[in-house]
């Protein structure tokens, strides 16, 4: 699927019965693969990935990659190889960058293994101003040196480490965040000497590409702490070994209250519970009853759930992209929920589509809203703003009543492997169909 093709998804909902039955297969995490696949230009021989999530971000990043010498292929369905050895350069395709917000984590090790790299601001959702100052200060630290170029109406930015090789440095990130943390851990892999990061993000993500680059050789000690030490080294080496990506959570998350809301016997399986115990607590604190294995989740039909606030906040907290669906939960809930998102500002917007439903949600300002159930949610024809919301859209859609069409798939596709093909599998009244 591509950005020009506009597909939109038809649900039929169930008025809040809950009827879903069947199991529902976690993916790899999207998160997780954005940052691995870039981390391959650290490497001097091929590595080799499974459990990629087939999605458009996915595609766009191997793209990105391809443009710049790597050779990327898909050798089956979640398996891709990337043959680093003839990357050529340190510039990124323009217009593919601007369209992934992802693409700045390329940056760290395109500026570790070449010295340069060209990019334009990063692309993405539109949920927030999404700077790069974090990235821009860190690489001065670096001893790097940043400056614009025009072509027509094309800005680029364009970073050159003084002497044509990164040296180490000891960075405090003014705020954490998740793609500077892993930039920067990509950065002084191949840097001279020491970096230190502090006040280093923890999501799981990190720690799984530390324990990638690590495999490789990498002297990195402390991921998933806020203080994270790389020793500065020559290129890593994967020696023919497989690394698996982990499963995605905010995916387990957003399939966990989904079966909450509408299960009558799911099983959430290829999943790690342990990385979304801030949303298990809050799902068991309303009243829901469910069964936490170690890689599945079982969860059998929940009556009479209760009003829960909500606050997101960096891991190990509630993570803002389940901020959404969350919201589509607590309209189901009997009382009133507080949420406050912390972390963009743009990440409410949506709620209005959710109040045209039926739901009871009085928008305070750009960071909290205050929501009061349970509402009978009604279909409506809604547009998918980003892949979160939109996905919480689908489970909005799910539990009102009557038919609701969601537009813009492809938003949703960014994120979501074949989201309505696993969704029909337990028993969701959906279809794809091109506008
Ligand atoms: N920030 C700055 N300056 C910077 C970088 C970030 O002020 O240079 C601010 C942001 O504006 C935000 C805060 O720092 O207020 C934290 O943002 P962070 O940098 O952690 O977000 P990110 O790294 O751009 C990743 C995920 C997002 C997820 C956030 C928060 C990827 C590719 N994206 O974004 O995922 O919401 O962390 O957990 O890993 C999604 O998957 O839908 C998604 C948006």
């Amino acid at each position: 699927m591509s950005e020009t093709i506009k597909e939109k998804f038809i649900i039929n909902g169930f008025a809040g019965k809950k009827s879903l039955k069947g199991k529902l297969r976690v993916s790899g995490a999207k998160n997780a693969a954005l940052k691995l696949l870039p981390a391959s230009l650290l490497f001097e021989d091929k590595v080799l990935f499974s459990n990629v999530p087939e999605i458009e971000d996915i595609g766009r990043m191997a793209d990105l990659l391809r443009g710049s010498g790597a050779i990327v292929k898909k050798k089956e369905r979640g398996v891709y190889e990337i043959d680093p050895s003839k990357i050529k350069n340190g510039d990124l395709d323009y217009e593919i960058s601007k369209r992934l917000r992802a693409s700045v984590v390329l940056t760290g090790p395109m500026l570790s293994r070449f010295g340069k790299v060209t990019f334009p601001h990063p692309g993405g959702c539109v949920i927030g101003a999404r700077p790069i100052d974090i990235f821009l200060e860190g690489f001065e630290k670096m001893g790097a040196r940043t400056s614009a170029v025009k072509k027509g109406d094309k800005e680029s930015f364009v970073i050159k480490a003084r002497g044509g090789k990164l040296h180490g440095a000891e960075i405090f990130f003014k705020q954490q965040s998740v793609t500077a943390t892993e930039t920067f851990m990509m950065a002084g892999v191949l840097a001279k000497g020491k970096t230190i990061l502090k006040n280093s993000a923890m999501e799981p993500e990190i720690t799984h590409l530390a324990e990638f680059l690590i495999k490789g050789g990498a002297k990195i000690s402390g991921a998933g702490t806020t203080t994270i030490e790389i020793e500065g080294g020559g290129m890593l080496k994967m020696g023919g070994q497989e690394f698996k990506v982990m499963p995605d959570r905010i995916e387990t998350g957003s399939f966990l209250i989904l079966a909450v809301l509408a299960g009558k016997d799911i099983e959430i399986t290829d999943c790690n519970p342990v990385n979304i115990e801030a949303l298990i607590e809050l799902l068991k604190l309303s009243g829901a009853k469910i069964k936490i294995g170690e890689t599945n989740i079982i969860v059998k039909e929940n009556k009479n759930l209760k009003s829960v606030s909500v606050k997101t906040h960096e891991y190990p907290g509630f993570p803002t992209d389940l901020q959404s669906p969350m919201v589509v939960f607590l309209t189901q809930t009997k009382g009133e929920s507080l949420v406050f998102e912390t972390i963009f500002e743009g990440r409410l917007n949506y709620t209005e589509s959710l109040v045209r439903m039926g739901a009871n949600i009085e928008i305070w300002d750009p960071h909290r809203i205050m929501v009061k159930g349970p509402s009978n949610l009604k279909g409506k024809v809604l547009e998918s703003p980003d892949l979160r919301a939109g996905l919480a859209f689908v489970i909005a859609s799910i539990v009102a009543k009557g038919e609701s069409v969601v537009h813009n798939v492809y938003n949703i596709d960014r994120g979501y492997e074949q989201i309505e093909e696993r969704l029909k599998k337990i028993g969701v009244d959906i279809k794809r169909v091109k506008n």
